[in-house]
């Protein structure tokens, strides 16, 4: 495992702009939109080792329950792993951030007893290698909590999103899809 290492590893995602403007807007929109309180229920009930994909700035971090005895936060971008890094230090159980893939998860087999991803899956290139390395890292009876956004309702809403799917979308968000 190459905790505590800081440079970004060979599954790095440069996302400059992206970054810097999540890292602005994702903590209003939190309160807005309601995110903080689907970030708890995410997190509720979790113990042991969790390791969270995709941590982005750490805004989960100061929802994990005292119960969890370690978090490894995996953050590919190397902004957001410095933010994620500043709020490891404030949270209230131990996180070690490190840089990493979804896909190429750096850390050894059935070693965690969850998995969180959230609002990541959307962005990962390979989603069933990501979902792979999740099943891998996890012990026989480990849990896996989501929290993801996907296809809208309606049929505008569908084509709508289609649309910028295949146009400026995924450059303005991240990759996002
Ligand atoms: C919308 S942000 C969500 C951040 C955070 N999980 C949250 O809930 O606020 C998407 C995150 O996925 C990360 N990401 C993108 N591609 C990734 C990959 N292949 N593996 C892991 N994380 C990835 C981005 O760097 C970014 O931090």
């Amino acid at each position: 495992m190459r905790l505590g290492s800081e440079a970004p590893g060979p599954g790095a995602v440069r996302h400059p702009v992206f970054a810097r403007y999540y890292a602005r807007v994702s903590v209003g929109a939190d309160a807005r939109l309601g995110f903080a309180g689907v970030r708890g229920r995410l997190l509720a009930g979790l113990s042991g080792r969790v390791i969270e994909v995709g941590a982005g700035n750490g805004l989960n971090f100061g929802r994990y329950p005292a119960t969890v005895a370690q978090v490894v936060a995996v953050e590919p971008e190397p902004l957001l792993g410095r933010l994620a890094r500043e709020s490891a230090r404030r949270a209230p159980v131990p996180v070690d951030v490190v840089p990493g893939a979804a896909e190429a998860l750096p850390v050894e087999s059935g070693a965690f007893d969850a998995v969180v991803l959230s609002l990541v899956l959307c962005s990962v290139r390979d989603v069933a290698r990501a979902l792979e390395e999740a099943r891998r890292v996890l012990r026989p009876g480990g849990q896996v909590r989501f929290f993801e956004h996907g296809r809208g309702g309606g049929p505008a809403m569908r084509l709508t999103q289609r649309a910028l799917d295949r146009t400026v979308w995924p450059a303005l968000a991240g990759g996002c899809h």
